[in-house]
């Protein structure tokens, strides 16, 4: 079987990046060590564990019956629904008995060769901060919310924790082969954005869509967008949207399938097919597509977000 990774490779400390490979040029906060990981988790005030709680009572008025059953039964094991900001070090305690995972505070969107350090060491770095009331309903850097929330109780899932360890691994390896572009695509059509089928029923497990409060509706219930069966050389050909709602979404049969098509894949040959530029719009349907349902593209087409147009 051909694996995602090299079989040698060591992941207990960060890769040496040959000087080719390029990285986000973000500025490391001087307290911080290599791994970006905050010494302590934010002491949140008050009126921040207020707006989490009020985030979190707006998701639960829309998530039962349209969210993942896997993501709605770790909310449930990680009682992340106790009142205000959840503490890290029992949370992580928690997730470790079921899957072997732990969460750690940082303080911003963090390297991407870091980011995928800890996912293969099976640690989900979360954003050390919580929005204001003033961005409650949009921030387009992720936040604690956003990333306990969105992220987390899917970690409780054995599948999906193994699948986000190999993202983890996987992304060495396309950052070597300068294929980043793409393994983002795929954690965007996955991580973030994707659906799956329970029943024959869409439900949502991505991230982003299951910690804001409009996508979940347009995602599984619009005309707008399409809905295609997921195929990962197709997706990580994709180009997507980062600042509005999907014009595409990617369904997958379960979880068992995701880990199969993406871990039990040989990259090193799929990376060396793929282009350095998307070759399909965010809105396009292909030959080659499983579609579930055509959209119509009405959203997008009205203006998107800012225009007015409804999500319809
Ligand atoms: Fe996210």
């Amino acid at each position: 079987m051909a694996t995602i990774i090299e079989p040698e490779s060591d992941f207990s400390a960060l890769p040496d990046l040959p000087p080719e490979v390029y990285t986000a040029p973000l500025r490391k906060p001087a307290h911080l060590g290599e791994d970006w990981v905050e010494p302590k988790q934010t002491k949140y005030s008050s009126e921040d564990d207020a707006i989490w709680d009020d985030l979190f009572a707006r998701q639960m008025e829309v998530l039962p019956g349209r969210a993942a059953s896997a993501f709605l039964q770790g909310l449930d094991k990680l009682a992340l629904g106790q009142g205000g900001v959840p503490e890290f070090g029992k949370m992580s305690e928690d997730l470790g008995a079921l899957t072997g995972w732990s969460v750690v505070p940082v303080p911003m969107l963090i390297p991407d060769h870091v980011f995928f350090w800890h996912l293969a060491n099976r640690r989900f770095p979360a954003g050390n901060f919580i929005r204001t009331r003033e961005t409650f309903d949009y921030i387009q850097e992720p936040d604690v919310f956003h990333d306990v929330f969105g992220h987390v109780p899917m970690l409780t899932d054995p599948v999906y924790a193994d699948y986000m360890q190999e993202y983890g691994r996987a992304g060495w390896k396309a950052m070597r082969h300068n294929r980043l572009k793409a393994l983002g695509a795929l954690y965007w059509y996955t991580v973030e954005f994707g659906l799956v089928l329970e029943e024959g029923a869409l439900r949502a497990y991505g991230a982003g869509i299951l910690s804001g409060p409009t996508e979940i509706v347009f995602a599984l219930d619009a005309k707008s967008p399409n809905r295609i069966m997921l195929n990962v050389d197709r997706v990580m050909r994709t180009d997507y949207v980062i600042d509005d709602l999907q014009p595409t979404y990617f369904v997958i049969e379960s979880f068992e399938d995701l880990y199969h098509q993406t871990v039990e894949r040989d990259f090193d040959r799929l990376y060396r097919s793929l282009s350095p530029a998307f070759t399909y719009a965010n809105s396009a349907v292909i030959d080659v597509d499983d579609v579930l349902h055509r959209g119509t593209q009405e959203y997008l087409q009205r203006g998107g977000r800012g225009s007015g147009a409804k999500p319809v």
